[in-house]
């Protein structure tokens, strides 16, 4: 399982630089098994939900290679039909593959999906969009079984803009005959990435990162290069690592459009933001500003994946803040954890109160979910004395290198092997 040890006080500084995102390269990586072709895919971070879908790609028949960032794929060989239930119980993401096998071979065998525990995020739009494009889905003893003789574009009206559900639609509408539309499409720059990556092999897609997308079926897809753009996530979470710790950091290969909302709020909280063409400098404030409202929301807005680093960064702030999570319904298990930190954050549902308090205390905590873990070492590098985050393998399913980078910039921090 492994744990992170911190001993809270250095201020961060030098220089980090991003790697791809992990919500980019999820998609692309079951995209790559539509069209039977060799896919070559450039910054590719190595985590472990990136770990999952090789295992996944692996037990379907195709040929991967990951050498680095740099990984090769061969779907020519897919023989199979049924997802391992173990790797779909690991990770969510992997429904993703409905429609990409349904626009493949028409068939695909898959478990009701794992992932973080926030709430519980069921899949109702992904099915009832993929009937709509002509599967037939059967439920039953917890499998989703799904099969088509041809799947025939449709237009498709998503009720709330979900991101999978947008994903799964596009994969499937390319190898449908005819054109589908998604209206009410969610608009994170990762469902751009994944149509830039199709497009280059032969799609035809377009309207990507906006709330209308197009997808024309195509017969054929060919050998494609991609790069993998920055994760925007891990981006904003060492932004609050600066802020948190009254550093100074420069942050390279970055998307800087991608970072407004989170960069408004930060500057909100006090943080001087400098931006470059790809890159950006953050420097943490003397004393932490309440920030009166935070709410997430899709992208454009405030994104729920940056919630608890802020959380984490308010609770030390001068007065009281407010979160409101629009997104998830359970997303504040770190909330308790940051508590035992000495922080005083009260919920009430979807709503967070967090009235800052003079100093964190170190102590130990566990990671309950991804960016919750990623919140308790960015509160130990401010807190006094030394804290312990266990669980730290759901940090690893999104951060490559984390606490790396930040012994890099400065911090005393080190990774415990179970
Ligand atoms: C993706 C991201 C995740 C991020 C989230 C919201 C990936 C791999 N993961 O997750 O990091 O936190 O977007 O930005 O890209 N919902 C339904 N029915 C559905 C689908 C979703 O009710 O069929 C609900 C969910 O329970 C949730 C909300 O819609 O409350 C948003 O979910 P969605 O946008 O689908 O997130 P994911 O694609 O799972």
């Amino acid at each position: 399982m492994g744990k992170i040890i911190v001993n809270g006080g250095n201020r961060l500084n030098g220089e980090v630089n991003i790697s791809g995102a992990k919500n980019a390269i999820l998609p692309i990586l079951a995209a790559t098994i539509i069209g039977g072709n060799e896919s070559t895919l450039f910054n590719v971070p190595n985590l472990r939900d990136v770990e999952i879908m090789v295992k996944i790609l692996n037990s379907l028949g195709c040929r991967v290679k990951y050498m680095e960032d740099i990984m090769w794929i061969d779907s020519k060989p897919l023989n199979k039909v049924e997802i391992p239930e173990e790797l779909v119980r690991e990770m969510r993401s992997s429904i993703i593959f409905m429609g990409a096998m349904l626009s493949r071979i028409g068939e695909v065998k898959i478990s009701y999906p794992g992932g973080c525990e926030i709430g519980p995020r069921p899949i109702d739009l992904h099915l009832k969009a993929l009937r709509e494009l002509g599967a037939e889905i059967e439920e039953s003893h917890g499998f989703i079984h799904c099969r088509t003789k041809g799947l025939i574009g449709t237009e498709i009206q998503l009720d709330y803009p979900s991101v999978g559900a947008t994903e799964n639609i596009i994969l499937a509408g390319v190898g449908a005959k005819g054109t589908t539309i998604i209206r009410n499409a969610a608009r994170e720059p990762e469902i751009i990435d994944l149509q830039t990556y199709l497009n280059c092999a032969g799609a035809k897609i377009k309207g990507a990162g906006t709330s209308v997308i197009t997808i024309e079926g195509v017969d054929k897809l060919i050998d494609v290069n991609h790069n993998t753009m920055p994760d925007r996530i891990v981006a904003g979470t060492f932004m609050v690592a600066s802020a948190i710790t009254e550093g100074e950091i420069i942050i390279k290969n970055v998307i800087i459009d991608h970072l407004q909302a989170i960069s408004a709020k930060l500057r909100e909280a006090g943080c001087l933001i400098y931006t470059d063409e790809k890159s950006l400098k953050i420097i943490g404030p003397k004393k932490i500003n309440p920030i009166e409202m935070i709410q997430t929301l899709p992208y454009p807005g405030f994104p729920t994946d940056m919630q608890a680093q802020i959380m984490a960064l308010l609770s030390i702030g001068t007065g009281t803040s407010i979160i409101s999570e629009t997104v998830f319904e359970n997303r504040f298990k770190h909330a308790e954890e940051l508590i035992r930190m000495g922080a005083n954050i009260k919920t009430f549902g979807r709503i967070a109160v967090i009235k800052g308090v003079k100093e964190l205390t170190g102590a130990k905590t566990t990671a309950k979910d991804l960016r919750g873990g990623a919140a308790l070492v960015l509160a130990g590098l401010a807190a006094k004395g030394e804290t312990i985050v266990e669980n730290v393998y759901h940090i690893k399913r999104g951060y490559e290198n984390f606490h790396l980078d930040l012994k890099k910039l400065g911090a005393d921090i080190k990774f415990i092997k179970a």
